[in-house]
């Protein structure tokens, strides 16, 4: 999404937010030995956002506050902190740009873990839109109704934020995935119309450290990334006509 949305001219800010560090690794800014820049944003460790961010090099206007384990310590830490701020942590990436104060990133995607700890709380604060990539399994889908209601319950602190949609991933045409699909629609959930498609170019390019949309940019997961992100620009106002 991030790369789609910056090959359309627009500077990106990602934040990753999980622990586990694979958007950070897929962009070859993972460290395992320092506090991560999501961990110090989470901890109010810096002085200016270049203390967190990582400009990518080959890429105009795309950068990345990397995470790491520290990620998990900086949020426990925080969760036991009751006299702190505990929810607001993430405010200074609405003001992010670098070097440049009044100016903001077209667009901060935040890459969140599959649970609602405290640094996911934290980003919820400070979102417009979620979007929630669901396999269609049941496990995947059970959980779909904890983040929906999670979404509803933030609105107290961020009137902003709504749910945008789950976008369903790793679709293929069989039975399994029709049925849950159908079921889908049947009980009402917000869904993206685009599917991104079951592809082996999405797993390889993780060896080569690439995004889809560069790796393999006429395959069918890249060409539904890119339907994707046109839906959500037609869906949020932002449409490119
Ligand atoms: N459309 C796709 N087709 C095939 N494989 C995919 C597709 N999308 C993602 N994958 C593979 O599935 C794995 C998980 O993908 P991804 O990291 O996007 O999901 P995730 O739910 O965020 O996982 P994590 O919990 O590890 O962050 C990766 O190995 C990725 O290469
Ligand atoms: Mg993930």
């Amino acid at each position: 999404m991030a790369h789609v949305l910056n090959n359309q001219g627009k500077s990106v800010l990602l934040v990753d937010n999980d622990k586990q560090g694979n958007l950070s690794k897929l962009f070859g800014v993972y460290q395992d030995d320092v506090e991560s820049g999501s961990a110090k944003l989470l901890r109010g460790w810096y002085k200016s956002i270049n203390d967190l961010r990582v400009v990518l090099p080959g890429y105009a206007g795309l950068d990345i506050i990397p995470a790491n384990m520290s990620l998990l310590q900086a949020t426990n830490d925080l969760t036991v902190a009751a006299d702190a701020d505990q929810v607001e942590r993430f405010k200074p990436l609405l003001q992010a740009y670098p070097l440049e104060p009044e100016k903001t990133y077209d667009y901060v995607i935040i890459d969140n873990p599959p649970d609602l700890g405290l640094n996911v709380i934290n980003a919820l604060a400070v979102s417009d839109d979620v979007i929630v990539p669901t396999k269609v399994d049941a496990w995947a889908l059970e959980g779909l109704d904890t983040i929906i209601d999670q979404v509803e319950s933030m609105k107290q602190i961020n009137n902003k934020l709504q749910f945008t949609g789950a976008l369903v991933t790793m679709w293929q045409n069989d039975d399994a995935n029709r049925a849950g699909l159908e079921w889908l629609h049947e009980k009402g959930y917000k869904l993206f119309n685009t599917v991104i498609w079951y592809g082996k170019a999405a797993a390889e390019s993780t060896f080569f450290g690439k995004t889809i949309t560069e790796y393999k940019p006429r395959s069918w997961t890249a060409r539904d990334y890119k339907r994707f992100v046109a839906e959500y620009q037609e869906l949020t106002g932002q449409g490119v006509r």
